[in-house]
């Protein structure tokens, strides 16, 4: 009887999964995100403001095992079981949904994958966690707006809060859980802004953003950056309301220099970038000083450079970057749209 019984359950396996997956797109910050105010909240020292990239994304299925075969959450990611703080991570905000959902039973089974590389400075954790979040909410049963997604979200990555929203979005650093979420400055259509991004090297970064995070503030320059941002953000938010890259693309600039010169002044010191990395910015400038092509640049915690500019000018800068010795591949974006759920499941 007790056979037959479990041959019974085994027969009616619940599944709670999504009917569709989500995929997130990654984001572009022109203000970045760089040091924590309250790393267990993933709380920012400053408000950022981002582009999500339509062309590199995440797509995430979550199932959640209600019928108790699993007996640990199984993480795959890009064809590979992760294990070790990889795997934790995620772990620890399916802890955080099953804690909002109010049943902590279920284990997961999660299947992940890019379509870009990993930890090379493309912020892969944030279309992670955004698609991670809108997965493994939706699929546990929470209905919840864009707005508590983002706060979801900020808890995995802190940038993932930005590419719950498509288009142009701003962070606000906010005081506590409720009140640091994104929110759309402009959808994508507004303005169709390419990122060309100059790939020095897809290497793992030796230090992870979240380690960095918890430097910032051993910077003496750290103080000096957060306060040049609080003058900069209106001038970013016109720039991109009046779509002038001639104005947002020095402030952009500024802040991806300020934030590497905190990096480099940390103790102990981060120095993201390599040989290739100078190469570019290098040209960059040559190329808009001496023959006015307005291109710009934003790095983020790697070596590799995002360079914007108009659809227009696109094909030229790909030819020039081509005469580059140290540009490895170059990968492009427009804006993209919010998280949505998409037709193909993973597994
Ligand atoms: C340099 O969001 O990757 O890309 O919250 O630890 O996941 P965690 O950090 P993450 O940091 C992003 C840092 C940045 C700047 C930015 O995207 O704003």
């Amino acid at each position: 009887m007790g056979r037959a019984g479990e041959r019974i359950g085994l027969c009616n396996v619940q599944r709670r999964r999504l009917s569709r997956p989500p995929r997130a797109g990654s984001n572009i910050a022109f203000i970045k995100y760089w040091g924590v105010a309250d790393p267990r909240l993933n709380i920012p020292l400053n408000n950022s403001i981002s582009m999500t990239l339509g062309a590199l994304h995440t797509t995430t299925t979550v199932e959640w095992d209600v019928a108790g075969r699993l007996s640990a959450d199984e993480i795959t990611i890009d064809g590979e079981r992760a294990a070790g703080p990889k795997a934790e991570r995620v772990i620890c905000h399916l802890d955080l949904i099953r804690h909002l959902a109010g049943d902590r039973r279920f284990r997961a089974c999660v299947v992940s994958r890019n379509n870009f590389p990993m930890a090379s400075g493309i912020a892969s954790s944030a279309s992670a966690f955004a698609a991670l979040t809108v997965a493994a909410c939706t699929a546990i049963g929470l209905s919840l707006d864009r707005t508590r997604l983002s706060a979801i979200a900020r808890r995995g990555s802190g940038s993932a809060s930005r590419s719950i929203f498509g288009g142009y979005v701003e962070w606000e650093r906010g005081n506590d859980d409720a009140t640091s979420v994104a929110r759309q400055l402009f959808p994508a259509e507004h303005w169709a802004l390419r990122d060309v991004v100059a790939v020095i090297s897809t290497a793992e970064k030796a230090v992870s953003s979240q380690n960095g995070h918890a430097l910032a503030l051993t910077s003496p320059f750290n103080a000096a950056r957060v306060d040049a941002v609080y003058t900069m953000l209106q001038e970013v938010r016109n720039a991109i309301a009046l779509r002038e890259l001639e104005r947002l693309g020095p402030l952009i600039e500024q802040d991806a220099l300020a934030m590497h010169a905190v990096m480099m002044t940390s103790r102990p010191s981060l120095l993201y970038w390599q040989p290739g990395t100078l190469e570019v910015l290098h040209a960059v400038r040559r190329w808009r000083e001496e023959d006015g092509l307005p291109v710009y640049f934003t790095i983020d915690a790697g070596p590799n450079v995002h360079l914007l500019c108009e659809p227009a000018f696109e094909r030229e800068l790909l030819r020039r970057l081509q005469t580059l010795s140290s540009v490895r591949t170059v990968i492009t974006s427009g804006p993209g749209g919010d998280a949505e759920v998409i037709d193909q499941h993973l597994f």
